[in-house]
Parts: structure tokens; sequence; C-alpha cells
């Protein structure tokens, strides 16, 4: 807040007679536009659709004026012809920009122009971004970020009082409700306290239930308290090693050597081998928030929704931080950048380079984790340099790591991976994933649970010899994005897995995506 109000107070210095401020909470906006009133010392009004024109005094209370004003370039007029200046306010004026009320944008354009002598200052306020052409080079655009744990402060206090309990204050609960706005963090302490009849660290968790619910509610993203931990991913090491250098870097002292926050980093590779725990266990490490983000889900059916959705979940990430953001198979949706066959291909573009501005232009400590098994969807501004910190190719594991993995999933179940054949049955398993080795093994308890004995090698190798691993079928792919990989990423594990069966039999149909061409594969050198 403090920096948008700063923002504000600049711009009006700077000789800004009109200024657009996109939030969805007015009492935020009515807030700060009462302190720029009171900065100026002049008078501030608030007009709106359904009250009309209210005066507000220093203290932010509303005073009716004239509620039968309907009529927004009436209260324009009077701002301009009053002797004394002062601020007026209209709010959730959007609708009024349009097309068919041209005259209110054309008296927006007149109000730009008013003389700098007394102070008159113009603020449209608008729940979400975006100006009409017209007046979009003449109006700057500020966009409220989500409350602070100062102004969440103020509302834990101002809801403890309405509702007559005991509020202990303290930082665990703030904390809780960063991410939400003004009105959700309202609702999420009115009804922990409700609930409990205080309110206070105790009540965190039911804070943190409520921001699940309300995140999950924007449909792009979702939040978890992250539960893999570091040692249940097998091999990728050099991955490991990197992540843990990068992990300091959040660390205090690390601004003062020099380093800078990190960005993030994309993960490539072959299905089933530990990209999204991966992003899981990175967050679990750091103690930081995971929030998920559904980039395919973003692309929702309403036209200029994708890059509201997009700019919301942003926001979000952004009043979380310190976080991991993780955008899971991030090609999805991307697949209409920069073709023009799509319908589409604008909104694909402009949302994928808010992202990257985004990424390039953040301060906030928000670690991007994106993952992906697919090259040749992504847009190439995505893979140059400077985007994300490092590109990570996640092969399919070698013997070693395949020990590793099945060690990993029989102590998730409970046995002693000693008491078994890890050798052979890493041996029996070229080409697996490590989606498919966990597989194996949970078909073995089936299988041993059926015959009424304990699980043994045999078990684990028969279900491993009953199927077929996805790399068999794919493998022309996943040679491709060998080679792609090979010279424009870093290998996650340093010991390379087996080469996979030159060709699969001719007799197995193939899916589209198996037969495509990759047109991503550089050239050998000669
Ligand atoms: N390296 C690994 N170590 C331990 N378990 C693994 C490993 N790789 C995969 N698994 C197991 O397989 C499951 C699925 O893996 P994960 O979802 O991470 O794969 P992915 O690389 O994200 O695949 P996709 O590209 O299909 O999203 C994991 O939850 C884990 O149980
Ligand atoms: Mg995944």
């Amino acid at each position: 807040m403090n920096l948008v109000y700063d923002q504000v107070l600049a711009l009006v210095r700077a000789g800004a007679n009109v200024v657009h401020i996109a939030s969805y909470e007015w009492e935020r906006v009515q807030g700060m536009c009462t302190a720029v009133s009171r900065e100026f010392g002049i008078p501030m009004k608030v007009w709106s659709s359904s009250s009309g024109l209210s005066a507000c005094d220093e203290d932010g209370r509303m005073r009716p004026e004239d509620p039968a004003q309907s009529d927004p370039i009436q209260t324009m007029i009077q701002l301009r012809e009053s002797e004394k200046g002062g601020v007026l306010l209209l709010e959730d004026i959007q609708p009024y920009l349009e097309r068919e009320h041209h005259q209110v944008t054309r008296w927006v354009r007149e109000m730009c122009r008013m003389p700098g002598s007394p102070r008159r200052l113009l603020i449209l306020g608008t729940p979400v971004p975006g100006l009409p052409l017209e007046i979009r080079k003449e109006v700057p655009t500020l966009e409220l970020p989500l409350p602070g744990v100062e102004d969440l402060a103020v509302v834990a206090r101002d809801t403890a009082s309405a509702l007559s309990v005991r509020l202990t204050e303290g930082a665990s609960l703030l904390e809780a409700a960063r991410g939400l706005t003004v009105m959700e963090a309202r609702l999420a302490f009115g009804q922990a306290a409700v609930q409990r009849g205080r309110l206070g660290p105790g009540e965190v968790s039911l804070v943190v239930r409520e921001k699940e619910r309300v995140i999950k509610q924007s449909e792009v993203l979702d939040y978890y308290e992250p539960d893999a931990r570091m040692s249940e991913v097998g091999g990728l090491e050099n991955l490991k090693t990197w992540l843990d250098r990068r992990g300091r870097a959040f660390g205090s002292g690390a601004r003062e050597f020099g380093l800078d926050a990190p960005k993030g980093v994309l993960l490539l590779g072959v299905q089933g081998c530990g990209k999204s725990l991966m992003a899981k266990a990175v967050a679990a490490s750091w103690q930081f928030p995971l929030l998920r983000f559904d980039m395919g889900k973003v692309f929702g059916g309403i036209v200029g929704q994708s890059e509201g959705n997009m700019r919301t979940a942003l926001h979000v990430a952004q009043a979380l931080a310190p976080c991991v953001l993780w955008i899971d198979e991030i090609e999805k949706g991307l697949a209409g950048v920069g073709s023009s066959d799509q319908s589409d291909a604008g909104t694909t573009a402009r949302v994928v380079g808010s992202l990257l501005t985004w990424m390039q232009e953040k301060r906030e400590p928000v670690f991007v984790v994106a993952t992906a098994n697919r090259i040749e969807m992504l847009p190439a501004e995505l893979l140059r340099k400077g985007r994300f910190d490092e590109i990570f190719f996640v092969d399919l594991p070698s013997k070693k790591v395949r020990e590793e993995i099945l060690g990993i999933h029989l102590r998730k179940k409970d046995r002693k991976p000693k008491e078994f054949d890890l050798s052979s049955l890493a041996d029996a398993s070229v080409g697996y994933s490590g989606a498919e080795l966990e597989e194996a093994i949970r078909e073995g308890l089936f299988e041993a649970f059926a015959a009424g004995v304990e699980l043994r090698t045999e078990h684990i190798l028969a279900a491993l010899k009953a199927t077929f691993p996805l790399s068999r079928t794919m493998g022309q792919q996943i040679d491709d994005l060998r080679k792609w990989a090979s010279a424009r990423a870093r290998l996650a594990t340093s010991e390379k897995a087996e080469a996979l069966p030159a060709e699969v039999s001719p007799g197995v149909p193939k899916l589209r995506q198996e037969t495509m061409r990759n047109l991503f594969i550089p050239d050998s050198p000669k």
C-alpha cells in the first residue's frame, strides 16, 4: 500500500491530474485517497453509481452530499470548477468508460488538462486494470498489491473489536492471512473468531484453511503445505545440489553479499521421473508455502479473463512471498503462441508475455518451478537465457537411481529395502520411470496380499514383466528430447540412463505426439 501511495503522491507532485487505481479493495483505495487529500489539505469526495456523491471527512467517514447524482460528468465539472480544489474518486467507473459513454471518456481527457492550481485530482477506481485506448496514454494506472501484514493487522484488530473477542496479536496469524484481500481476510478472521470465541495463534489453522479455499476458488491456483521430502526423491543429485545453493540465496546476508534473489528453474523431461515431486520437495525443504498454478485453466472461456487470471495468480504469489510458484506442465495452453491460425493467439502471447515480464522484474522472493515434457510446444522466448536461472533435463533413471527409487518406495510401504534384490529388479526395469517403478511395487503388494504371503522380490519382478514402460512406445520422442537437452539444458542426474531400444515393433500403433517431428533438435556437429 505504501509503495502505491508514494507513487500517487509522486505522480500528483509531478503534475498528474488523473490517476487510475485498479483494485478489488475499495476500502483500501478510499483510505489511500483520503490520505492523499489530507496530504495536500484539500477536500475529498467519492462518487459511485449506487450512492451518488458523498463527502469524506479526514477520518474517512462518509456523508451523503448528493445521493441522487447519477451523472459522473457533473461531478467532474464540479471538481474542475471548485475553488478549493479537491480529490474526487469515481468508484467502479469501468462501465462508464465504454464506447456508448464516450462523453465520460472525453471528460476524463478534459480533466487531464486542468490547471495545476488549486490542486485537483481525479481518481478512477476500477476492480480490474484496463483502460480504453483513448485515455490509456494520458492516465497512469497503478495496481494495488494485496495487503501486507500491517494492513492485515488493522483488519484483525477491527474484526476482533467488532465481534468483541480477545485478540492475541502475533506474526503467525497475520502470516497465515497473507495472500487474501482485506475483505477475504476479514471473513477468515471473522469465521475463526466466531468459532473459537477468540483470535490468536490457536486460530492460524482455521485461517489457513479459509485461505486454501479462497485461493482454490481462483481456479488457477492451489495452495498447499508441501508434504514431500527431498530424501524421497531418488537421483537428480545435480538438481538437488543446485537447488540447495539457490535456496541459500534466499537466506539472510545473501542480498548484501551481492546475490540476486533466484528466479526459478525449468524442469524438462520424461513423464513420471520426478519433476512434480521435485517441485513439492523444494518447497518443503525451504519451508516455503507451495502454490500450484494450472496453466491450462488460465485460458478460461471468457475473452479477457485469461489475462485477469494470470494477473490475480501472480499477485497472490507475490503476497505469499517467500513461496514456491509451481507451474506444472507449462506447455499446456501455450500451443497458440505465435501461431496465426489460432483465434486466441494474441491472448496467449500476451499472457505468456506478462508471465515472462513478471519473472524478469519481480523483486519478491517467489521461486518459480516450471515443469514440461513437450519442448516443441514451448515458445522460444521462454527458453531464452535470463528467464529461468537454469533449465534441467530430467531423464529416465539409470540403474543405480532405479535401485534408489525402489528403496524409497519400499520404505514408504514399511518394507526393508535390504530384504529385496534391488540389483536384479533394477536390471529388469531398463526404461522404467520412477512412477512406473512405484506402480510395480504397488502391483507386487496386491499380488502378495492375494496370495497371503509377505511381499518378495519375485512379486515386484512379475509386476515389472507384466507391464510395458511408456518409454517402449515413446523411444523416438525421448531420444529427441535427450538430443535437444544435451545442447540446451543441464542434466539433473550425471549418470546417463541406458539407451532405449532402437525402434518400436511396427505392430504397435503410435500416438500423434509419438510421430510428430521435433523442430528444436540442433544439428549434430560434423
Ligand atoms: N526420482 C524419483 N524418486 C522417487 N519417486 C519418484 C521419482 N520419480 C517419480 N517418482 C514417483 O512417481 C510419482 C510421479 O512422479 P512425478 O509426478 O514427479 O512425475 P513427473 O516427472 O512430474 O511426470 P509428468 O511429466 O507426467 O508430470 C511421484 O509422486 C513418485 O512417487
Ligand atoms: Mg508432473
